[in-house]
């Protein structure tokens, strides 16, 4: 019995490749399992064994039975492959031509941060990022802004509202979380964490509840930067933003400064470049920035003594330095996920 079921199971394996079509299959596995097939009948056997064997013989069945299950599987597969290809073509076409590599570029706004970045990391400045779910403290009180500034409406401002503590931030009762505004909120948890001399470079998202048109974004980019050591002046920051600008828009570019309001700096500017590198913008004078010399309130939330200590602060929204690098007019270009409009700008 024992060499009957090994000739089956050899008689399977070397019948396996005559076997194409479902009808087929149906008569090759008759010839085994039907009700005349060689193992039905082989199995019967089993009655007539000592009761000692059966067991033993009962097994054997069953794993000759179960290669069967497989051959007849592994048919059923190449069966149902050739019926697929039949329907739907040969799955791979070698007369075809290859698909066209498509790689992927830098959004605009990544790579103006990049460029933004790497000026001022060559002089000195390391890069921190915040929380962009913030507190009111972060964003405003320790910024010195006081509660009835407008800023903090909540027509300019996306409030949280409700009870609710989020990844481990600590809010007091009386203030909300709120989506940032501004980067500026990165000057003070810097500030509180680390002693000066502090110079860094913070990019983010922000948020303003701006209606969206050409110009405005409710949500968009900016880059804040912190420098506060001994004895640093306004001639510091001008130098600076000079060197930045003229790295970023042509050794031709100039700027100036004009007096404007921070809550958080005093004095405070807005900061305009003229270059002739800029396309249609050539020669007009572009606001680019905020800036100022640190308020010393700002100085009395950390635990900074402002008589030590002096430093300069500024904040650029990322949007608008892409814009004027590359003539965009209209800022919602940067969120459509365009390709047409995207592809324009191979990663640098
Ligand atoms: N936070 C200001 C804004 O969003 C910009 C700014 C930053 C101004 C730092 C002064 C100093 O408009």
């Amino acid at each position: 019995m024992e060499e009957e079921l090994h000739a089956l199971v050899k008689q399977a394996e070397s019948g396996q490749n005559a076997v194409s079509t479902r009808a087929e299959l149906a008569d090759f596995k008759a010839t085994f399992v039907g009700p005349n097939g060689s193992l039905t009948t082989v199995s019967k056997g089993i009655g007539k064994l000592p009761n000692d064997q059966k067991p033993v013989f009962g097994k054997k069945i069953n794993e000759v039975k179960q290669r069967l299950e497989g051959i007849f599987s592994s048919i059923q597969d190449k069966i149902e492959a050739v019926e697929f290809e039949a329907r739907m073509g040969p799955a791979v076409d070698p007369s075809l031509p290859v698909a066209e590599s498509q790689p992927g570029t830098e959004h605009p706004l990544t790579q103006a941060r990049e460029q933004i970045i790497g000026i001022f990391r060559q002089i000195g400045f390391t890069v921190v990022e915040g929380p962009e779910l913030e507190t009111e403290f972060f964003c405003f009180d320790a910024l010195n802004t006081p509660a009835s500034h407008p800023a903090r409406d909540m027509q300019d401002t996306y409030y949280l509202p409700g009870d609710f503590r989020l990844h481990g931030e600590q809010k007091r009762d009386d203030e909300s979380f709120i989506l940032r505004p501004h980067t500026s909120a990165v000057q003070i948890r810097t500030m509180a964490k680390r002693k000066p001399p502090v110079r860094i470079l913070s990019p983010g998202r922000c948020f303003r509840r701006d209606t969206v048109d050409a110009t405005h974004s409710a949500n968009f980019h900016q880059v804040e930067g912190l420098y506060v050591d001994r004895e640093v002046n306004i001639r510091d920051l001008k130098a600076v933003l000079d060197h930045f600008v003229q790295e970023l828009f042509g050794s031709d570019t100039r700027t100036r400064f004009r007096p404007s309001f921070f809550p958080f700096t005093e004095p405070s500017f807005e900061m305009d470049v003229q270059s002739t590198n800029l396309g249609k913008l050539s020669g007009r004078w572009i606001e680019i920035l905020g800036c100022g010399m640190v308020d010393p309130n700002v100085f009395s939330h950390v635990g900074y003594d402002a008589e030590e200590v002096s430093g300069y602060a500024f904040g650029m929204g990322v949007e608008r330095i892409a814009m004027i690098l590359h003539g965009i007019d209209d800022i919602r270009h940067f969120y459509q996920n365009d390709l047409r409009f995207l592809q324009q700008f191979k990663s640098v």
